[in-house]
């Protein structure tokens, strides 16, 4: 079903979906037609939904795509119950979709002082924003090393970060830099695999420094995005403060940024 444009609240567009994959029973991402009026930097989030009746229903969230891309793609739970993403995980190419006039956030390399190292921190589905981040090539122009670190629950719940990895060396544009440049560093906290627990438990005991064969944080030459929930957040900005490293905003760009991975 499309929707009227004149029915339409003004700070929403609707775009029709291009494509959906399944990840897993809780997990999927779509891509929406982009509207050529739709600009953002890489690592932000934008308000997205469906029409509930005569009101649109939106949620934040985080472009995964990189800026230059013709189409903005989108990771997401499945709520069962969630009053979005219950109906959300439904769509099928050509169905419309809400998407926001105006893109914001603070996991922009932007909010960042220059640095060499950069380390994306994310849980679940807080990988979005960075896979628009480590496709976008202005972050190779601004950082040598990047170190993308990824803990889930479950295995299978790595998938679509691991295949965004594996895909990285074909990309037209930073291919042949990421190659270079990106660590990917996975790890699962509820059933066995190559490295188990929680990335503040690694940091926290040296294993990924080790693992990694590089230095400490240092607050001189790393720059650190999170991204995951409340309380993955609280604890990983405990252990950067403790290294001596300090929030950034756009306003004020710092050493570190973080943001809530969006979820209902
Ligand atoms: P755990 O399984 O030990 O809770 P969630 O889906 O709950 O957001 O969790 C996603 C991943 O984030 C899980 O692997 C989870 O580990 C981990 N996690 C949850 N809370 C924290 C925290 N406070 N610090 C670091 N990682 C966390």
């Amino acid at each position: 079903m499309a929707f009227d444009g004149d029915s339409l609240p003004r700070t929403v567009t609707q775009q029709r979906v291009v494509a959906v994959r399944h990840w897993t029973k809780s997990l999927f991402s779509f891509r929406l037609n982009r509207p050529r009026s739709f600009r953002f930097r890489a690592g932000e989030f934008v308000m997205l939904g469906l029409m509930d009746g005569d009101r649109p229903l939106l949620r934040a969230y985080s472009v995964a795509s990189p800026t230059w891309h013709s189409e903005l793609e989108f990771y997401s739970i499945k709520v069962p119950d969630g009053p979005l993403t219950s109906r959300l995980q439904a769509i099928e190419p050509n169905d419309p979709v809400l998407l926001g006039r105006k893109p914001t956030g603070t996991l922009v390399t932007d909010a960042l002082k220059p640095g060499k190292r950069l380390f994306l921190l994310s849980t679940g589905t807080g990988i979005a924003p960075f896979a628009s981040v480590v496709r976008e090539p202005e972050t190779y122009e601004k950082f040598e090393i990047i170190v993308l670190t990824h803990t889930c629950r479950y295995v299978a719940d790595l998938d679509y970060g691991a295949n965004l990895i594996r895909l990285l060396k074909d990309d037209p544009l930073i291919g042949d830099l990421a190659v270079d440049a990106v660590t990917y560093y996975p790890s699962v906290t509820r059933e066995s695999f190559v490295r188990r627990g929680r990335i503040t438990h690694l940091i926290e005991s040296g294993r990924f420094f080790e693992e990694l064969e590089i230095a400490d944080f240092d607050g001189r030459q790393d720059r650190v995005m999170i991204c995951g929930s409340m309380a993955m957040i609280a604890d990983t900005r405990a252990l950067l403060e403790k290294a001596g490293l300090s929030e950034g905003s756009n306003a004020a760009p710092g050493d570190y940024v973080v943001e809530k991975a969006f979820a209902e």
